[in-house]
C-alpha cells in the first residue's frame, strides 16, 4: 500500500475526498458563487465541459455549502431518463409517491413544489446531471418543466450539467425554446500548469503529507499527459505513487512519471 510508504493518513487523488477537502480556486468559488445564485432565484442554468473535469464534484460542493438552508437539492443522474421517470424521481426524493401518467404527475410535482414553497419555505432545486445523454423527449420536456403559470414563473431551480456535447445539442435549432430559456451559462474549464500543481497539493495535504513528492519536472509530465483534467491527474499521481512505492523512492520524477504514463496509461 503506497499510502503506508509514503505516510499517508488519507488517500490522495481519490473521488472520495470530502468537499472541505477539495482544490478550490477562483473559477470553481466563481463557479459555486453562480450556482448558488441560481438557487437563489430559481433559475435554469446549464454547466458543461470535458469529461473528469470536476462538474460532478462541483455539485457535491454546492449541495454540501447548501446543507442545512432553505433548499432542498433533488439530483437525477440517469441517461435513460424519461418524463415520467423524471417527475417520479423528483416527486420521491420530495418524500411523495408518484402518480403512474405523466401529465398527472406533472401537476402533482407543481402542486407539491407549491406546497413546499408556500408552507415549508424550502425551495426546490433540481439537479440533472449527465444531461448530454438524455434524449430529446426529455430534453424537451424541460421547457414544459419550466413553463408555470403562463410562463411567468419558474417553480424551481434547475441546474443540467453534462458532458461539452451538451452544447452541440441545445445548439440544434430544434432546442431553440430550451436555449432562449437558459439563464445562466457556466463552463467548466482544465486546469493550467500552475493549478495543476495547486490541485496536486490539494490532494496531498488532504492525504496529511507535508513535504514535496513530484518534482517540479514530474508534475510537467502530469500536466502535459492530463491537459490538466482532474480525473486524469489523479490517475498519473496514483499509479506514479503506486510505482514510487513498490521501488521505494520517496521522490518521484519526470523519468518515472514518464515510465508509468508509457507502461500504464498510454
Ligand atoms: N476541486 C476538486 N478537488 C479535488 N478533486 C477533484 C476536484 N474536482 C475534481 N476532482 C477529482 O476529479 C475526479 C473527476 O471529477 P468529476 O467526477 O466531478 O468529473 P465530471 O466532470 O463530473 O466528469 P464526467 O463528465 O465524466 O461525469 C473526481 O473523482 C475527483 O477525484
Ligand atoms: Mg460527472
Amino acid at each position: 500500500m503506497f499510502e503506508v510508504f509514503y505516510g499517508f493518513t488519507a488517500t490522495p487523488f481519490s473521488r472520495t475526498i470530502p468537499t472541505d477537502k477539495l482544490y478550490r480556486d477562483n473559477d470553481s468559488d466563481e463557479l459555486i458563487e453562480r450556482l448558488k445564485y441560481v438557487a437563489d432565484r430559481q433559475l435554469f442554468a446549464v454547466m458543461a465541459g470535458d469529461s473528469g473535469t470536476g462538474k460532478t464534484t462541483a455539485l457535491r460542493r454546492f449541495r454540501d455549502e447548501l446543507k442545512d438552508s432553505k433548499y432542498s437539492i433533488l439530483y437525477i443522474s440517469d441517461s435513460k431518463l424519461t418524463p415520467r421517470g423524471f417527475y417520479k424521481a423528483l416527486l420521491e426524493q420530495m418524500g411523495f409517491e408518484s402518480s403512474y401518467f405523466r401529465g398527472e404527475a406533472k401537476r402533482q410535482l407543481h402542486r407539491e413544489i407549491e406546497v413546499m414553497k408556500g408552507v415549508q419555505g424550502v425551495v426546490p432545486v433540481a439537479i440533472v446531471d449527465e444531461a448530454h445523454l438524455l434524449g430529446r423527449e426529455m430534453l424537451e420536456e424541460v421547457r414544459f418543466l419550466l413553463n408555470f403559470k403562463m410562463d411567468s414563473q419558474s417553480p424551481m431551480a434547475l441546474i443540467m450539467t453534462g458532458q461539452t456535447e451538451l452544447w452541440d445539442k441545445l445548439k440544434l435549432q430544434s432546442y431553440a425554446a430550451i436555449r432562449q430559456r437558459i439563464d445562466i451559462v457556466c463552463g467548466v474549464g482544465h486546469l493550467d500548469r500552475s493549478q495543476s500543481t495547486d490541485y496536486i497539493n490539494a490532494h496531498l495535504v488532504f492525504a496529511g503529507c507535508e513535504k514535496d513528492i513530484f518534482t517540479e519536472a514530474a508534475i510537467d509530465d502530469v500536466f502535459k499527459f492530463s491537459g490538466g483534467i482532474p480525473r486524469l491527474i489523479n490517475k498519473a499521481c496514483t499509479c506514479s505513487l503506486i510505482y514510487g512505492a513498490q521501488n521505494r523512492k520517496t521522490i518521484i520524477d519526470d523519468r518515472m512519471i514518464k515510465l508509468v504514463i508509457e507502461r500504464e496509461l498510454s
